[in-house]
């Protein structure tokens, strides 16, 4: 029982964790033993239950597989020295997810399905978090729509599920990346803001592009100018130009990332000057060419800081500084693990331990 709502718990039989070293596992294809679901019928969530993690029957009509009616999260669960689980900034994932629900006509949440499920599922599931320095258990909260019906409408049944998988490092190497001037990944009006699926599935083909010319990914330009940068990938970018943190604006192109708030939260703590605005390529390239562009990087909870070692863009290639030059993101990495990890104090209230 979790605040008001009842959780059938059927746990599995005979954990899997000791086939696995949850340490050293490839990023999302080892899955821990339970997954939690919930159930959304007649107008309302109706019932939700813990299971073991395993594949279900759903319709091949259901309307999130033709429609894209569906949405996720990404969120991770750290291990301390003393083997205490803790979730970095639950509440906002559960926020993001809701916003996303709204943009895409599907059901919000409660707080006390998606908190209870979560936390519930953390327990049964603790000895999947790794303990190692850059490893944590990632959590992929989605819903998806569920009406067997081919015509175009929201659909009236969802499903919220949670499943986790233990991680390690997304990206093993600092990456290089393309700016994309053909291809765009949102537009105003649009759905950038979310986290909705096909977001994703859009974003594949101008990806595969760009690792085909050597790219890991590609950075994201505004729809109607190809002038200014948005996004990288599936992080928020971050600049450091002269003394200044710079990142772009959120508008309803650019998801809000609880990683980029992280970062500017300890900018600003460190008494760094840190701007939120338009940043054009040729903004960015005109301080590479004169020596002040120091560090470039993108955030999110996957990749969390992946440090940008080169940038092509309209044919040139552009090298950055070594990393080793990087004061302020090698700082963030640094803060933001110990923090997750327990390892100094937690000032912000980002963890909340299961
Ligand atoms: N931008 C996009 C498109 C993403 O998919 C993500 C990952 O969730 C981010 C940015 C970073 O957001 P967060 O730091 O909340 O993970
Ligand atoms: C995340 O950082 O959580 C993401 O959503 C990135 C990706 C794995 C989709």
């Amino acid at each position: 029982m979790t605040g008001t709502f009842d959780i059938t718990i059927n746990k599995i039989a005979k954990s899997r964790v000791a086939e696995y070293d949850v340490n050293n596992v490839p990023f999302g294809k080892c899955f821990s033993d339970h997954m939690f679901i919930a159930e959304y019928a007649d107008g309302k969530w109706q019932k939700a239950h813990i299971t073991p993690y395993g594949d279900t029957p759903l319709s091949y009509a259901m309307s999130a597989l033709h429609y894209g009616q569906a949405i996720f999260e990404g969120m991770k669960a750290y291990k301390n020295d003393k083997g205490e689980v803790s979730l970095f900034r639950p509440i906002e994932n559960f926020s993001r997810l809701n916003k996303s629900a709204i943009r895409m006509a599907m059901p919000e949440v409660p707080e006390e399905i998606f908190m209870g499920g979560l936390l519930e599922l953390l327990r049964l599931d603790s000895a999947w978090v790794p303990s190692s320095d850059s490893g944590s258990l990632y959590i992929r909260p989605f819903i998806i729509a569920t009406d067997e019906a081919i015509g175009v409408k929201a659909s009236e049944t969802y499903k919220f599920i949670i499943i986790t998988c233990p991680a390690g490092k997304y990206y093993s190497e600092p990456i290089k990346v393309l700016v994309e001037t053909n291809y765009f990944r949102a537009v105003h009006g649009g759905v950038g803001f979310v986290k909705a699926a096909g977001n994703y599935g859009r974003s594949l083909y101008p990806t595969k592009l760009a690792q085909q010319k050597g790219y890991q990914q590609v950075i994201w330009t505004d729809s109607e100018t190809h002038q200014y940068v948005e996004e990288s990938g599936t992080m928020n970018l971050m600049f450091v130009i002269g003394d200044t943190v710079l990142t772009p604006a959120l508008s309803d192109t650019i998801l809000s990332g609880i990683t980029r708030d992280s970062v500017l939260t300890l900018a600003k703590d460190w008494g760094m000057k840190v701007e939120e605005r338009k940043i054009s390529i040729r903004e960015v390239l005109t301080a590479h060419g004169n020596g002040t562009l120091k560090e470039a990087f993108g955030c999110g909870t996957a990749a969390t800081i992946a440090q940008i070692i080169g940038i092509g863009f309209e044919g040139k290639d552009y090298d950055l500084p070594p990393v080793e030059e990087r004061k302020f993101s090698t700082k963030v990495d640094e803060v933001l693990r110990s923090i997750r990890k327990g390892k100094v104090e937690d000032k912000f209230n980002w963890m909340m331990k299961i």
